[in-house]
């Protein structure tokens, strides 16, 4: 009996050492040691690969590959690597980069992107659209997004999310906002910053995208970016490197377009001097799919070639065409090895490495309460004229348009998401199984509720005179591919001009990819703004129109009031036939979304920040002082009415003399909270609002520059509603905008 103890634990022990003491398990490979850091380990790997090994990592292959590779000719792709990727590749996975098996290096599995998996053939849960949860105003929304759809990349066999959308909604038009964070540099970059960090604690590398200025989808793969240097680092850049030092992504993906005349993938600004060298940041460069134009992109800062698929694409990184490259001395050995590390780097320094990805059951309940639970923080009640809003003690309601009886929408294009319950598709746009109006009658058994299409105006506005309130949901369909429009679709807009004359109580829900115009605002008096709401929409409409749930969302987007506020009324290339050659200058810089509706002073059909709550909160104590660069503020919010809620305080920074201050616009958001408060209660908060924040950028010395005087703090709830101010009195301060200086 004793001996049979001892010979258990000593096997026990046995195991115990040989899962912890990795070096003596792996004799010869240190790269497999976990106690060394990832710089070591990657250094350890390369220098123990082969060139062919090199090669393989730096070359991917898209979906496609996976059933067309094959016709491939040899010299292109060698034929054990068309079987390797072949055999290996996730079926209706988004990409795949070979591993080294002899190494331990795994094979690169990728799926697309911010709001869930789309590319398996396992289901999964739709997060609401970035956008939407943009408009929480919460980065804790936002990193539990991520660390639920992290942990499904995981479950279904993927290591790399091509996750982390942050392109600023400088065009509210823009085909692709819903993937992405907002107008603000600091809003966008806090809240992909935080969604990357969560998909990221699941051992998995998500890229950040799409770097950079990447701002329209018409002709986006032509489309040639003019910006200054200033205007992007105080811009769109700004939120990248907000995202980048929150989120620290292993991977950057550059973009389609060009700026300043070099494509996105080939642009030695901003990968080598911005992003490598300024940031100092260690990962590696992927390409969008097709994003690449030349094998000497490598020198440019190009990592990673991704998305190879057939016969007829130039295959820039793949083997042969790498090794002639070596060959004539267009790429070193030391760039190569440097692409090959930083992908290593990567792979170790995110947890894939020793955290391999298997397929494995998901918690779909679990994971649908999140992305509910996201919705209801972020949707925005817009305006609530006689406290229509919640529902109270209404016998009959009228239903109408938006196919609430279905479902609701969802975003086109590669983050369209494979949804748990099925996608449903009407006129060929994807919808979410969550109908609002089943959702309504759950929430409100005792009430007639009744529903019409919309599509007749006449027996829209017959049932809703026929009951006490009517709610007209509205549909706008935006896609990857090209760029939306302002304007309801389709008869929309009479629609709810006919229904609020029919019936006074009208509340209308908007489901939309971004900002849209609403010429009957005036006519309905409530309006709730509820972006695409995810997989459990419709849910968290009716239990925000109930009053289950207080609405918080704030606008992360200026809502224009007409085409002739927008900085570009035309989008270039527009109707033209794809890859035409176009240029945009965005001579508006850095003055994006609300700083150019203030520059211009033009006013909004609804302000960035702006969004109503069930109760009231009220912001006083307004302190701040210098603190080094920085700012700190102080104040209090409280809960001035009767329900409890979560209130947004946002702070803004306003130079006493602007264009003195050198700045693009009038004001720039500093920081913002949001605080959960029982009626009655008050909480007091600190921020600090970053140097960048208060400074220009320098091109010609490459610096941050704080011109001295006065600054105004402002603080309210919406950037067009700030009561509170104080000043405070800065020196001049210029500090390099390299993290190495
Ligand atoms: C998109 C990327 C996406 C990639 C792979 C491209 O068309 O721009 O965002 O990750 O496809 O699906």
């Amino acid at each position: 009996m004793g001996k049979t103890i001892a010979l258990v634990s000593s096997v026990a022990m046995l195991l115990c050492t040989s899962v912890q003491a990795q070096p003596d398990v792996q004799p010869g490979r240190p790269w497999l040691n976990t106690s060394l850091s990832p710089e070591a380990r990657a250094r350890s790997a390369l220098a123990a690969m082969t060139l062919d090994e090199k090669l393989r990592l730096i070359f991917g292959y898209s979906d496609q590959a996976f059933t067309k590779l094959a016709k491939v000719p040899d010299d292109i792709v060698p034929p054990d690597l068309k079987t390797y990727v072949v055999t290996r590749q996730n079926e209706g996975s988004a990409g795949f980069v070979p591993g080294v098996p002899r190494l331990g290096i795994p094979d690169q599995t990728q799926t697309d992107a911010s709001m869930g998996v789309r590319n398996s053939l396992i289901p999964s849960t739709a997060l609401p659209s970035s956008l939407a949860t943009a408009a929480s105003f919460d980065p804790a929304v936002s990193h539990a997004g991520g660390v639920m759809i992290g942990a499904e990349t995981r479950a279904t066999g993927h290591n790399t999310m091509l996750s982390g959308g942050v392109n600023l909604a400088r065009e509210p038009r823009n085909g692709r906002n819903f993937e992405y964070t907002g107008e603000d540099p600091l809003l966008a970059g806090t809240m992909a910053g935080a969604l990357i960090d969560g998909i990221q604690s699941n051992n998995i590398i998500s890229t950040i995208k799409h770097y950079a200025v990447n701002d329209a989808e018409t002709q986006r793969t032509t489309l040639d970016v003019t910006i200054s240097a200033q205007a992007m680092r105080q811009s769109d850049l700004l939120a990248f490197e907000f995202a980048i030092e929150r989120g620290s992504p292993g991977s950057v993906m550059c973009s389609y377009n060009l700026i300043n005349g070099r494509w996105g993938c080939e642009n030695d600004y901003l990968l080598n001097k911005v992003l490598k060298g300024d940031w100092g940041y260690k990962g590696f460069v992927m390409s969008d799919w097709g994003a690449v134009h030349s094998t000497a992109s490598a020198n440019d800062g190009l990592d990673q070639f991704t998305g190879f698929c057939c016969v007829g694409d130039k295959p820039w990184f793949g083997p042969p065409a790498m090794k002639a490259a070596l060959q004539s001395g267009l790429i070193s050995q030391s760039r190569l090895d440097n692409m090959v590390e930083r992908i290593l780097w990567a792979l170790f320094a995110k947890g894939a490495v020793d955290h391999p990805v298997k397929v494995a059951p998901i918690d779909y309940g679990a994971h649908a309460a999140v992305s509910q639970k996201a919705a209801e923080e972020s949707l925005v009640l817009l305006k609530n004229d006689g406290d229509l809003l919640p529902l109270r003690g209404v016998k009959s309601i009228a239903v109408i348009g938006g196919n609430a009886d279905r479902g609701v929408p969802a975003g086109g294009g590669s983050s369209d998401v494979t949804p748990v319950g099925g996608a449903i598709i009407i006129d060929k746009w994807t919808y979410l199984p969550s109908p609002p109006l089943a959702a309504l009658k759950k929430e409100l058994p005792r009430a007639k509720i009744g529903f019409d299409t919309g599509a007749d105006l006449a027996s829209a506005a017959a049932l809703a005179a026929g009951s006490d309130v009517a709610i007209v949901f509205l549909n706008q369909h935006n896609s990857e591919g090209f760029d939306g429009k302002l304007k309801l679709e389709g008869n929309q807009d009479a629609l709810v001009a006919a229904v609020a004359k029919a019936n006074p109580k009208t509340i209308v829900v908007v489901e939309s990819g971004s900002a849209v115009f609403m010429p009957w605002a005036s006519q309905a008096p409530a309006i709730l703004q509820a972006f695409y709401p995810g997989i459990r929409g419709g849910d968290a409409i009716a239990r925000i129109l109930t009053g289950k749930v207080n609405p918080s969302g704030h606008l992360p987007i200026t809502f224009p009031a007409s085409l002739e506020q927008l900085a570009h009324r035309e989008l270039p290339g527009l109707g033209m036939p794809g890859e035409t050659p176009v240029e945009i200058v965005y001579g508006e810089g850095a003055a994006v979304g609300y700083k150019w509706h203030d520059v211009k002073g033009y006013e909004p059909l609804w302000a960035f920040g702006h969004g109503l709550s069930y109760t009231s909160f009220a912001l006083s104590d307004l302190t701040a002082q210098p603190d080094e660069r920085a700012i700190k503020v102080g104040f209090s919010i409280r809960n001035s009415g009767k329900r409890a809620g979560k209130g947004v305080a946002q702070v803004y920074v306003a130079p006493a003399d602007w264009k003195k201050a050198g700045w693009e616009a009038p004001k720039r958001l500093g920081a913002f909270t949001k605080a959960d408060l029982k009626p009655g209660k008050s909480k007091r908060v600190e921020l600090t609002v970053d140097p960048r924040l208060l400074a220009t950028y320098e091109a010609a010395n490459n610096n941050w520059h704080i011109k001295a005087g006065e600054y105004h703090l402002l603080l309210g709830q919406a950037s067009d509603d700030l009561p509170q101010a104080v000043t405070v009195t800065l020196p001049d301060a210029v500090w390099s905008a390299s993290v190495s200086n």
